[in-house]
């Protein structure tokens, strides 16, 4: 089987490096074409050259990790947004179904408005609040022209390579006698890790270099980790748990306060209900999801608590 990787660097791409590697013949693309094989381009504002990328490769599936995914920035820069999570998207799509091949891509919770308090289904009404979040939706509808397609929609991802909102926090908290986190927006924080492993198993079962693979099995998919927090309650669990496992870390911290999302302004609007119903997945994959704690746990470790942020 022969796959190409597309936004090798961000997190999600970086652990698909390691998770799709022992699948078949991997082709990873990164934006420096420098650094591509073949000098090949993954960059999404070249549409007609990422079109190219495609035919010269000529995998059996495609695996999109690159996005736009500064949310707040992509308000005042809409059709950057759009270049890149929707319309390279497109060109994916039809490169894909003009090959026969799988596109497998990422979408969001943020296509959903965040009402209610029931975990979103996979075919519930969208409602994008945000840039972000219509581009995203924009994306999936336009991955939907290749017939071979998984879109796996995430949310609150982390990697232990990069910055993330629990390693912020533990920075925060060495530096800072008050935190203040939002308490009104639910989810489950999930790990760029699982994501790729769960990736990789789907890409197995699909089966994509046997005749086609199963068709029966594309479609969109929720993809989070086990549980549900907020940003308070998970800010709260990361401080508790690197003071517990590392005390020689000088947490200063003595409070951590819980704001309502209006306490902090911003220029995209966040869904307050970020929750996805992952029973579609698992019981199609046959997978079960670990708690969220579970990943934070090992990213924690990773990289050593305070140390090596
Ligand atoms: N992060 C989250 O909380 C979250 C939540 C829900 C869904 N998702 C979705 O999950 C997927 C993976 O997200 P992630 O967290 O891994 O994102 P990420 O770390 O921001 O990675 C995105 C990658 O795309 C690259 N990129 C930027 N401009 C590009 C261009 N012109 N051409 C090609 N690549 C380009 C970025 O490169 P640079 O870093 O050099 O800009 C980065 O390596 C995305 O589809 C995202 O929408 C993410």
């Amino acid at each position: 089987m022969k796959i190409l990787l597309l936004g090798t660097d961000g997190q999600v791409g970086w652990e698909l490096q390691r998770s799709l590697a022992p699948l078949g013949e991997l082709v990873v693309m990164g934006l420096d074409r420098a650094t591509n094989p073949g000098g090949l381009s993954g960059d999404f504002t070249q549409l007609d050259a990422l079109a190219e990328t495609v035919r010269t490769v000529r995998p059996d599936v495609i695996v999109n990790a690159a996005a736009h995914t500064a949310v707040d920035k992509a308000e005042s820069e809409p059709d950057f947004a759009r270049l890149l999570n929707a319309l390279a998207p497109a060109v994916l799509a039809d490169e894909a179904q003009r090959l026969g091949a799988w596109l497998v891509h990422y979408s969001t919770d943020y296509v959903f408005d965040g009402s209610g308090g029931q975990p979103w289904k996979e075919d519930d009404a969208t409602g994008p609040l945000s840039v972000y979040g219509q581009t995203k939706l924009e994306g999936e509808q336009a991955v939907k022209r290749c017939e071979r397609h998984l879109i796996f929609r995430t949310s609150w991802v982390y990697a232990a390579r990069g910055g993330n909102f629990a390693k912020t926090m533990l920075r925060l908290a060495k530096e800072r006698e008050m935190l203040q986190v939002i308490d009104d927006q639910l989810g489950a924080p999930t790990g760029a890790d699982l994501i790729a492993d769960v990736t990789a198993h789907a890409i197995r079962q699909i089966k994509p270099d046997s005749a086609g693979g199963d068709v029966a099995l594309a479609g969109i998919y929720n993809l989070v980790a086990a549980g549900c927090t907020s940003w308070y309650e998970y800010a709260k669990y990361v401080v508790a748990l690197a003071e517990r496992a590392q005390p020689a870390i000088k947490i200063v911290a003595k409070e951590i306060k819980a704001v309502p999302t209006s306490a902090f302004p911003t220029p995209a609007k966040r869904p307050h209900n970020s929750r996805l119903d992952t029973t579609k997945l698992q019981t199609t994959f046959g997978l079960t999801l670990p708690a969220w704690q579970a990943g934070v746990n090992r990213m924690l470790n990773e990289i050593d608590y305070g140390r090596n942020q």
